[in-house]
């Protein structure tokens, strides 16, 4: 049969990619040729099952899977793999739900300082299972790769933990939110559901629309972190290494490239290397030529800054800014203080020497 021959090719390019469990519980090309099934649940579709059936679907044993879509429990016991439905948590026989109350699974991180608390959802699930699988395949690099295995435990935390948690209803803080998000992953993909008052919608194109939409933004998240975020490191790792050459303090590091992504790896490299006093500012040259004073977060994601940049400069710009800081050639402090610009690199690198200099006169 063409799709058979079709499968079989299939295996013997990726042969190099070692197998998971899944793959060598039956001989792969014999089962491709046979129609794959992935059962999930019918009815309103999360991100959640999206993710999890974009997922396997990468895999060459799922490759041309059928998705089917029922509670109906005969028809599920027919499908070779079922997400999200079920009542059964059970990898030997491909069983992936986390609906039923004795459900506690949580991502086992590969960093030892690492732990992951969040329950997962059928994503995490198949992720968990899968997932280092797929990663390898998308980097085209080794399971045993220590990039894969970084790039696997980022795209948890970056990416799907995200989506286990939104399906659990596990808030990301206690409190009031100040705002809603409304536009997150889960969100768009609920809004593909078809409304209620759709009365001829088909559900199952709907779904392999978000189907589309999540594997784009999963695919575009392993690559980015091979191909921006990985390569930035390196420019984190000299810039903390001439930090004192920058400045005594040791507090300001200078990068090479000021749109590399140097968050988490300045995180990462100061508790790899027990770097203290922690790095308050990061001084770059803008697009323009001019440069930038730029506060580090107290951790990622947030907007409260290990040290902000003065109170009475934020929102300040230009002639007014370089009167009241004494520093000639300012052209602005950001209104929360995070971020400042002079036109030279003197000129950022005394904005926040300014900065720390007042700090030190306040505690002393
Ligand atoms: C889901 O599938 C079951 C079994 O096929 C069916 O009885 C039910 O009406 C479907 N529900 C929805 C919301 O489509
Ligand atoms: C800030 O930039 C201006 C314009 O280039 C420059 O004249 C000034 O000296 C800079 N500030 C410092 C402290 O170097």
């Amino acid at each position: 049969m063409h799709s058979c021959k079709k499968a079989i090719l299939l295996f013997t390019s990726i042969s190099w990619l070692p197998v998971s469990k899944h793959m060598t519980s039956s001989p792969p090309a014999k089962k491709a040729c046979i129609e794959m099934k992935i059962g999930t649940h019918n009815g309103s579709f999360h991100c959640d099952e999206v993710l999890a059936c974009f997922l396997l679907k990468q895999l060459p044993t799922y490759k041309d899977a059928e998705i089917i879509r029922t509670r109906d429990q005969k028809v599920l016991d027919t499908c070779d793999i079922v997400v999200d439905v079920g009542g059964i948590f059970d990898p030997s026989k491909n069983r992936y739900d986390h609906h039923q109350k004795t459900f506690t699974e949580t991502m086992k991180s590969l960093l030892p300082t690492k732990k992951w608390t969040t329950k997962l959802s059928s994503a995490g699930l198949v992720y968990c299972h899968f997932g280092k699988d797929i990663v390898a395949s998308i980097l085209e690099k080794l399971l045993t790769d220590p990039i894969t295995e970084t790039i696997f435990d980022k795209v948890y935390e970056h990416f799907v933990e995200e989506i286990d948690a939104i399906d659990n209803g596990v808030n990301q803080f206690d409190g009031e939110p100040r705002y809603q998000i409304t536009t997150t992953l889960s969100n768009r993909v609920r809004n593909l559901n078809p409304n209620w008052n759709e009365e001829n919608a088909d559900e199952m194109v709907c779904f392999l629309k978000a189907m589309r939409v999540v594997g784009e933004e999963f695919m575009d998240r392993v690559l980015y972190y091979k191909k921006a975020w990985l390569p930035a490191r390196q420019l984190v790792v000299d810039a903390i290494e001439k930090r004192k050459e920058t400045d005594p303090s040791g507090e300001i590091m200078v990068l090479s490239s000021g749109g590399c992504p140097w968050r988490d790896h300045l995180f990462d490299i100061e508790q790899e290397q027990n770097i203290s006093p922690p790095i308050k500012f990061v001084i770059y040259a803008d697009s323009n030529g001019n440069w930038r004073v730029q506060c580090v977060p107290v951790r990622i994601g947030s907007f409260e800054n290990r040290l902000s940049l003065l109170s009475e400069w934020q929102g300040v710009r230009d002639d007014a800014l370089s009167k009241l800081s004494g520093i000639p050639g300012c052209i602005f402090v950001h209104a929360s203080g995070f971020i400042g610009g002079n036109k030279t690199f003197e000129g950022a690198m005394e904005m926040a020497r300014k900065t720390m200099k007042d700090r030190d006169s306040k505690a002393s």
